[in-house]
């Protein structure tokens, strides 16, 4: 599974970048409202940090604006990709940037249904936010199960970038169901490399290597 960070941070992104295998960025209005700066100047940092697929969202809601807001958008950078909410415009939108070879994020994506047309409209990225669904009672881990087998009947190049993760059970289960990439906040990530009997473990190696040193 490929690790996108979702945020609009650029000392998070800088220190993600150490570990090696942060693979992308995933923003959204929300993230860049954080950071108090405008959307064109913050995915001009991150793409002097990632080498690699970079999400930044449209604000239009209608399909001409997008493509519009869009169009500006992906002259950042080749690695931009376009991310566009799930809905009628949005996926005709969605269309349009596929003819004309320009990646696509299509987002808010809470059933299979909707996933299936994101992929047949030629979305590079379909992101079913799974920790919203578990917050009203659903299954989110389901929904990317239910999506991965509905695009292997087909063989769909769309890939399943499992959103709003919340904790560290999420990634695991996203990665055994067979979710292409999982994007997520700086602290989950970390949280990843923690066990406590990695610092216990370590501890006493190092005491032990002091004992016989000393
Ligand atoms: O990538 C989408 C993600 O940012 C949404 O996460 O935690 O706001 O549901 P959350």
């Amino acid at each position: 599974m490929e690790f996108f960070i979702d945020t609009g941070m650029i000392d998070e992104i800088e220190n993600a970048a150490k570990w090696g295998f942060v693979d992308g960025v995933t923003t959204n209005p929300s993230l860049i409202a954080k950071t108090g700066r405008s959307q064109a100047d913050v995915i001009n940092d991150i793409c002097k940090i990632i080498d690699g697929p970079i999400s930044a969202e449209v604000i239009a809601t209608d399909r001409e604006g997008m493509i519009k807001e869009g169009a500006e958008l992906a002259k950042i950078h080749d690695n931009v990709v376009i991310k566009l909410p799930l809905t009628e415009d949005g996926i005709s939108a969605c269309k349009w940037f596929s003819d004309n070879n320009i990646k696509t994020n299509v987002t808010l994506c809470f059933s299979s249904n909707q996933a299936l047309l994101a992929a047949r409209n030629g979305a590079t990225y379909i992101s079913p936010f799974i920790g919203r669904l578990d917050d009203i009672g659903a299954d989110g881990v389901e929904l990317i199960r239910e999506i991965r087998h509905m695009y292997d009947n087909y063989g769909f190049d769309t890939k399943i970038l499992a959103a709003s993760i919340r904790h560290a059970d999420h990634v695991k289960k996203c990665s055994l169901v067979g979710a292409d990439v999982g994007t997520m906040p700086y602290k989950v990530i970390e949280s990843l490399f923690r066990h406590p009997l990695t610092d216990k473990g370590l501890a006493q190696f190092l005491a032990d290597h002091s004992k016989a040193n000393s």
